[in-house]
């Protein structure tokens, strides 16, 4: 099992799917799964900051969450949401959801379920090596600049770019400060700063720090 943890536009999704691949194994992106409820709370025109209405719709909603790497589709009560979920205002209003703690409770044991029924997988989010499998075998944690980061999030104009590194930094900021699970780096992880590496480069030296901890 490999937790790969770190904040948004460091490079975790494609790393995450591309290492599964490679290694036939599952793939969990557990920022879906908070995006997935948040899709759900602003459907029910939920405010995102009413923390009792928000734990309401998390108990309530069926979540279909997809593990191929390759198609990893997700529905909410059926209903297909893989592009909505990365929409803005998802985006947005995802912090304010995440940081209620019976969300995580929730979404936490649908994860370690996940995880538990699976041979191999790959698990990507901001608690995964600290709280969710603090004995994965192995956990990364994966960096970029700011503006690296940015880059990756946004089409070319620098005007884009420039709010892309502001939304960047706000949902930074709030996903490790926090209280609940805070984005934090496990003390047992692998740092990584991707600004400068291309995705294979990443991949090959996941998959060789694998073999030197899963071979005996
Ligand atoms: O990874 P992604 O950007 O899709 O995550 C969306 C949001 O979900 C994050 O900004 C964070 O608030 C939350 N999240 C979390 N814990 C995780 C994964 C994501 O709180 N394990």
């Amino acid at each position: 099992m490999v937790a790969v943890d770190g904040p948004s536009g460091s490079g975790k999704s494609t790393i995450s799917r591309r290492l599964a691949e490679a290694l036939a194994a599952r793939y969990l992106d557990t920022g879906a799964m908070y995006r997935a409820v948040t899709w759900a709370v602003l459907r029910d025109g939920i405010d995102p900051r009413d923390e009792d209405a928000v734990t309401k719709v998390a108990r309530s909603v069926a979540l279909t969450i997809g593990v191929d790497p390759r198609e990893p589709h997700f529905a909410v009560d059926g209903t297909p949401v893989d592009r909505p979920i990365r929409g803005p205002e998802v985006t947005q209003a995802v912090s304010a959801v995440s940081a209620v703690k019976a969300v995580r409770a929730l979404l936490v044991a649908q994860q370690r379920k996940i995880i538990g029924e699976s041979t191999r997988i790959v698990v990507e989010g901001r608690d995964i090596g600290t709280v969710v499998a603090p004995d994965a075998n192995l956990k990364v944690y994966l960096t970029a600049s700011v503006d690296e980061r940015a880059r990756r999030r946004s089409a070319e104009s620098a005007a884009e770019q420039s709010a892309t590194a502001a939304d960047l930094n706000r949902r930074d900021q709030l996903d490790s400060t926090r209280a609940a699970d805070p984005l934090r780096q496990a003390d047992d992880a692998v740092v990584l700063d991707t600004t400068a590496l291309g995705i294979d480069e990443v991949v090959a030296r996941l998959r060789h720090m694998l073999d030197r901890v899963t071979t005996p």
